[in-house]
């Protein structure tokens, strides 16, 4: 009895040691992705990074100059493993060794590999054979870090919030059904049984634009306010979305039978910048937001979400750059907290000991809080034309300005009349259920159309 009370009492302390260093403290990371022709160098980059106070650092393969770089400094690292390699490696043991064997025995552990991420967000794309090769493939990528002696690492693999078919409230969090149970099941198996962790990327900034009506931006943005959500199925009360996010992936494990696995936030970020007519991607919102993740994030103790109060979340900023060479539109190409000069977007510092109201105050944009429904520069003529009778048709006096000697006649161009007309339309119908979209010819804007003495009807968000 008495050896085992003294056991017993040896492994709390142990355990208590255990969680009052090394991974239990907080370390802000950032994401270094390389998708730009215009970025400096491994070892300058890794300078830039050590100035910004980030401890960890992800990567999206295994740049050997990257893994060199790191090595005696304190920066930890997680590397990955390309998503078209997970077929081959899913059935292939000795390509799994082979892979670890070139990619990271050379480097630990002077280099602190900390994460092996087996491919990025590949559940997010169309119905794919790789789905179910994924978790094999970590599996064997497992055994072979284990062969190797690699005793730091952990494996896992990033999915981002599309995983879940349902996301609100927070406690109806649901995994999607084409993958609940031949990938997610296993792969929650996995995780528990390797003291993994489920690794998410979480934007707040894209429900946020696709309803930014229905979502207060301060909400999104972290900013705390008296905005506050209570969730009926559970009644925790949130007070910023990226908890409502996080939470819905909890409940989502633990509808599957794991209450316990522990979240890695691997991506989160907001853009400084886009295209013109992306609402709310601008430099005062990306700052706003990334200082409040890691104000949050580094807090001791952790803040933790209501599901989960006082656990540590760890956490990536995506994204070191604003990589000029990313696909898609361009909030894409503007997440970064450097420009490729190595100069700060906006002032910012991870190590969470600069509070909030220490950094100097950036101007607020120009038309950040208005928006504007506009012709989209790609709409169809014809169509355009109709949507413009009909939007004229609806409610009281709304294309006025546009008819001959109106303020907004000239110039007389279909778009500009039809940015008024769906202008005027939505900000007057909209709690009367309208939208802007009149089938995808228009999109909100923050960009203020108005010109001369031309002034178009805004709504405020
Ligand atoms: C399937 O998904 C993988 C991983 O995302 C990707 O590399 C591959 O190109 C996809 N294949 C097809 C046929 O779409
Ligand atoms: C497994 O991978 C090894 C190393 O790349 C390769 O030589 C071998 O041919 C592969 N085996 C099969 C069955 O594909
Ligand atoms: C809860 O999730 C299901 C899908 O999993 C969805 O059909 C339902 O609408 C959600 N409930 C609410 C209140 O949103
Ligand atoms: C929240 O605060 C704003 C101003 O700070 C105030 O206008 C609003 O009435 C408050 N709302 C609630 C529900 O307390
Ligand atoms: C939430 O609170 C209300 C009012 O206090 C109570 O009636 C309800 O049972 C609670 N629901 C849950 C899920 O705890
Ligand atoms: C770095 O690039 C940014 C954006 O192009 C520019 O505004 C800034 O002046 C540049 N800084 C230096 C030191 O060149
Ligand atoms: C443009 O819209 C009109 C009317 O909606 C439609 O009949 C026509 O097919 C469309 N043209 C193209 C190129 O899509
Ligand atoms: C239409 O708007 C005018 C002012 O612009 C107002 O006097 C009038 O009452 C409105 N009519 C309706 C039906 O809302």
């Amino acid at each position: 009895m008495g050896f085992f009370a003294i056991f017993l009492l040896l492994s709390i302390l142990f355990v208590s040691a255990s969680f009052s260093s090394g991974e239990m403290q907080p370390k802000m990371g950032v994401c270094y992705g390389e998708l730009g022709n215009n970025l400096p160098i491994p070892s300058k980059s890794i300078q830039l990074i050590q100035k910004l106070n980030a401890k960890r650092i992800k990567i999206y393969g295994t740049n050997p100059k990257i893994l060199k770089a790191i090595q005696h400094t304190d920066i930890q690292i997680s590397i990955m493993v390309p998503n078209q390699l997970i077929p081959a490696i899913s059935t292939n043991q000795t390509l799994a060794d082979h892979w670890v064997h070139s990619n990271v025995v050379p480097f630990y552990p002077k280099s602190k590999i900390r994460y092996l991420l087996v491919g990025n967000e590949i559940l997010s794309n169309q119905p794919n054979s790789t789905w179910f090769k994924l978790v094999p493939a970590m599996r064997k990528i497992r055994y072979s870090v284990k062969k190797f002696g690699l005793k730091k690492i952990k494996i896992g693999t990033p999915l981002a919030m599309d995983v879940l078919e349902s996301s609100f409230p927070p406690s109806n969090g649901t995994f999607r059904s084409d993958v609940r149970e031949k990938v997610i099941l296993p792969l929650l198996r996995f995780l528990d049984r390797t003291k993994s962790f489920f690794f998410v990327d979480a934007y707040t900034y894209f429900p946020w634009v696709s309803q930014p009506l229905q979502i207060n931006l301060d909400y999104a943005l972290l900013q705390l306010t008296n905005i506050t959500y209570t969730d009926p199925g559970t009644n925790l009360t949130y007070n910023n979305l990226l908890d409502q996010m996080l939470d819905s992936v909890v409940f989502a494990m633990k509808r599957l039978g794991y209450p316990n696995i522990r979240l890695f936030l691997a991506e989160t970020g907001w853009p400084n910048g886009g295209d013109l007519d992306q609402i709310g991607a601008n430099v005062y919102n990306a700052a706003t937001y990334n200082r409040n993740v890691v104000k949050k994030f580094m807090a001791k103790p952790p803040t933790g979400t209501p599901a989960r109060p006082g656990t540590l979340i760890p956490t990536m900023i995506f994204a070191l750059y604003n990589e000029n060479q990313k696909p898609g539109q361009g909030t894409e190409r503007h997440f970064g907290l450097l420009y490729p000069n190595g100069s700060h977007v906006y002032p910012i510092d991870l190590s969470g000991k600069t509070s909030v109201s220490e950094y100097p105050v950036l101007p607020e944009p120009k038309s950040n809080r208005k928006l504007w429904c506009v012709a989209a520069d790609s709409a169809n003529k014809t169509a355009l034309a109709e949507a413009v009778s009909y939007a004229c048709s609806q409610g009281n006096r709304t294309c006025d300005p546009i008819q001959p000697g109106g303020k907004c006649y000239k110039p007389n161009s279909l778009s500009k009349h039809a940015s008024y007309a769906f202008s005027s339309y939505w900000t007057q119908l909209r709690t009367a259920g309208a939208t802007c979209f009149f089938n995808g010819l228009a999109v909100m804007t923050s960009k203020d159309p108005s010109y001369g003495s031309c002034k178009y009807p805004s709504v405020n968000l």
